[in-house]
Formats: C-alpha cells, sequence, structure tokens
C-alpha cells in the first residue's frame, strides 16, 4: 500500500458514548421475560418432546392471566393432532387450514381473535372461549405445529402475548433441536 494510500485510510466511526435507548418493558413484556426464563430453567437438560410441551403448557396456562385453555396441536398427515394441554378436554383433530389453528398452520403466522364468535370456522372446543390466540411453531420453514391460547376476555390478547408466545416457543423448538447447547 503506497503512503498515500495508507494515509487516506478511513478510521472507523467513534462508536457513541450515548447508551443506546432501549424502550421500557412494559408490565406484560416483564412478565413474559420472567416467562422466558422460567421455561429456560425448565427444560434445562431435558430433551423428552412431550414432557416438555406438557410443561410449556402448564408453565403458559398458570402464569397468564385469564386464560381458560393452553396446548398444543401438532401437524400429522394433512391434519392438527391435539397433543399436550391444560384446560377442558378438547377436539383431537383440525383439518389443515380450518378453525383458527388450522388457519395460522396454513397461513404460518400468528393469529390473535378478539372475539372467536365473529371468526367464520372457529372451533369451539371449551363454550368459555370469547378470544383466542394461535402460534405457529416452525422447524426452519416447516410449521410442526401450533401452541393456541383461549380466554373468557374478549380482546385478551395484544402484541405484546403474540410477541411473548412467539419468543417461548422459539426457546422450546430451539431447545428440542438443541440449538441452544
Ligand atoms: N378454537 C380452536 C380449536 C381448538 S380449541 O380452542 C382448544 C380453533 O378454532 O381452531
Amino acid at each position: 500500500m503506497s503512503s498515500k494510500a495508507a494515509k487516506k485510510k478511513t478510521r472507523a466511526p467513534k462508536a457513541s458514548k450515548k447508551p443506546v435507548k432501549q424502550p421500557a418493558k412494559t408490565e406484560k413484556g416483564k412478565a413474559y421475560a420472567t416467562l422466558v426464563a422460567e421455561l429456560r430453567s425448565l427444560l434445562k437438560g431435558e430433551y423428552d418432546f412431550i414432557a416438555n410441551t406438557a410443561n410449556f403448557s402448564a408453565l403458559v396456562y398458570n402464569s397468564l392471566p385469564d386464560v381458560n385453555w393452553a396446548g398444543f396441536y401438532f401437524l400429522k398427515d394433512e391434519e392438527l393432532v391435539l397433543g399436550p394441554f391444560q384446560g377442558k378436554p378438547a377436539c383431537v383433530r383440525i383439518p389443515f387450514g380450518k378453525g383458527v389453528c388450522g388457519f395460522a398452520a396454513k397461513q404460518c403466522e400468528t393469529v390473535i381473535v378478539p372475539n372467536v364468535h365473529e371468526f367464520p370456522g372457529h372451533i369451539a372446543c371449551d363454550v368459555a372461549s370469547n378470544s383466542e390466540i394461535v402460534i405457529p411453531l416452525f422447524d426452519g420453514e416447516r410449521v410442526l405445529g401450533v401452541f393456541d391460547v383461549d380466554s373468557p376476555t374478549l380482546k385478551r390478547f395484544d402484541d405484546q402475548d403474540a410477541e411473548g408466545l412467539n419468543e417461548l416457543v422459539t426457546v422450546l423448538v430451539a431447545h428440542e433441536e438443541r440449538l441452544d447447547e
């Protein structure tokens, strides 16, 4: 390198000493952060999928206020089949694309339903349910199933629930795939 070129060498911009302001966590955000920590400790060293998904459902069901059902459906041959859950007994098989669960699995996206009675094709497992959130579980691009939470309260779930629950299922799947070792 010529001395001219060497002189021209640009310096990396100095790191700003100002702390980067992070948005303050809301109470709900803090509660989900605590749940994530609790989930990590529940999963630690255990790789049995049924045991871990059962404990995951119990953790969410017993920690989130105002929910009457929380559990998994797993995709098997174009159907969602009931997995570990907490709450009243539920329908065992949901065709892919049907109900809120099937819709979320087909669209590969989180679905928040403020009023289940207004969702076309909603499948009522517990008559007490009035709102619902469904989070798809992914193995890369492939949908493995969904995690479904119901509430007796209309408009119970918001974007913070979607964010928090997505973080929880991401931690679960990463653990099962041993990506967190
Ligand atoms: N409501 C769901 C069915 C599952 S239960 O809520 C547990 C649906 O419409 O897919």
